[in-house]
């Protein structure tokens, strides 16, 4: 069985890593450095639905992994399917979960599924007025659409609400995504990352997991796409994920399906553990990256088989096992990161930290050339421990990012540090 992963980051890599176990020969598109030593990398773009679709029907793909929010916005999954090629990952439709965040605030509202009460506008005088006279701060205001995770600024006084809306709306630095916006009540409460397989019906959910967004220690500093996690979350107790289950990830399933729009491939489930309970922050609609690299890891069942089961409507619960232990991924980033950065820099310690137990390196922005890797990217490394505890997992996983350097090299030094403590 031929199988192409669409992507290029370290959540592709986890995936290909992961389907390595699978009775498959893996493909991916265009992948990266690292990707490159487990799959073999074909130079399509993950964005090109058209090239896509043409390389999947030349090559002879027997499946498709779509995993990018992008190509899954921009109907790939849809343009597969009319070609006749099975592949996993919700179509332009359902993939509006996460694309709009106008789409998913009104499905949330319709349904009754727990969120932040919120407002649409698509004018930014309205907006500006709307602010001042709520005086409510901090503020969240978010961009419509896809804006690379930069599109939610939380405003911590008018001032910087009016900014963003000048931001969003009238500079438009994310295009036509920033043209509507949704503003919101700020929730407090501890975050939580629920991965879901999903088959239009059925949800299963993973592990549990927990992002560290900001660039710096202490949550300080500018959002990125996520600097390290940790999996499962030991704030997502059994009571949390029995109410998750019955009031927000059954309820979705049935809302989308009500739409005309079931969803079939992985959900995502941003979550806050406020005192009210859980509520929804966001979702997405596929794998989340660092999340992917510590939750895969922990997965004991054959991955192939659940990704075909999501698409052909047959996942059952029993099909989706867990290891016991724990997964920390720490990400080695590029100085600079998520601002402007260098690239081109040779890394070193990559063999060693390879061979090292219970330590997985994952790559995101690395370009091999003639055996020697060099940064191509913001996030350039994941590196992912495993173990029977939290505190063994991101011991090992520091231990991993302490041999592997490059010029500049940023990463933080606190991942996992307030689950462990608790708080
Ligand atoms: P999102 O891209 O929607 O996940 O938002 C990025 C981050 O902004 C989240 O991980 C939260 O930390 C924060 N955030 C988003 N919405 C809210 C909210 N309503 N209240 C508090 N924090 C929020
Ligand atoms: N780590 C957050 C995301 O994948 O959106």
């Amino acid at each position: 069985m031929k199988v192409l992963v669409v992507g290029s980051g370290g959540r592709e890599h986890a995936i290909i890593r992961k389907l390595k176990e699978s009775d498959c020969e893996l493909y991916c598109a265009p992948g990266n450095g690292g990707i490159a030593a487990d799959a073999i990398c074909l130079p399509v773009s993950a964005t090109d639905v058209a090239g896509m679709v043409e390389l999947a029907k030349q090559e002879q793909m027997d499946y498709v992994c779509v995993t990018p929010d992008d190509p899954l916005a921009l109907g790939m999954v849809d343009a597969l399917k009319e070609a006749g090629i099975p592949s996993f990952g919700p179509t332009k439709a359902a993939a509006q979960i996460e694309a709009s965040k106008v789409f998913s605030k009104n499905l949330m509202k319709k349904y009754g599924i727990p969120t932040a009460a919120y407002e649409v506008f698509n004018d930014a005088e309205e907006a500006r007025a709307y602010l001042k006279k709520q005086n409510s701060y901090p503020a969240v205001i978010k961009a419509d659409g896809l804006a690379l995770g930069k599109g939610v600024i939380i405003a911590a006084d008018e001032e910087e609400a009016m900014k963003a809306i000048d931001h969003l709306m009238i500079d438009k630095a994310f295009g036509e995504s920033g043209s509507r916006v949704v503003i919101e009540e700020f929730l407090t409460g501890v975050e939580v990352s629920v991965l879901a397989f999903a088959d239009g019906t059925t949800v299963v959910p993973m592990v549990s997991s927990m992002d560290h967004k900001r660039a710096n220690d202490n949550d300080e500093g500018l959002n990125t796409g996520g600097m390290g996690t940790i999996a499962p979350s030991p704030f997502y107790t059994a009571e949390a994920a029995a109410r998750c289950e019955e009031e927000i990830f059954k309820p979705t399933m049935a809302a989308m399906k009500q739409e005309g729009c079931p969803f079939s491939g992985c959900l995502y489930f941003g979550l806050i553990l406020t005192e009210q309970g859980p509520k929804v922050i966001e979702y997405n609609s596929r794998f989340g990256d660092p999340e992917t690299q510590s939750v895969l890891p922990l997965l004991d069942s054959d991955l192939l088989t659940i990704m075909k089961a999501c698409t052909e409507g047959t996942l059952k619960e029993d099909l989706v096992k867990w290891k016991d232990g724990a997964a920390a991924c720490v990400i080695e980033a590029s100085g600079g990161y998520p601002g402007s950065y260098e690239k081109g820099k040779e890394i070193h310690g990559l063999d060693e930290t390879g061979q090292c137990e219970g330590v997985t390196v994952y790559h995101a922005g690395t370009k091999a050339d003639q055996g020697v890797y060099y940064t191509s990217g913001g996030r350039v490394l994941g590196i992912t421990g495993i173990a029977p505890t939290l505190k063994e997992a991101l011991d090992k996983a520091y231990e991993g990012v302490s041999r592997i350097t490059f010029e500049d090299m940023h990463y933080r030094h606190d991942i996992g540090a307030k689950a462990l403590k608790g708080n």
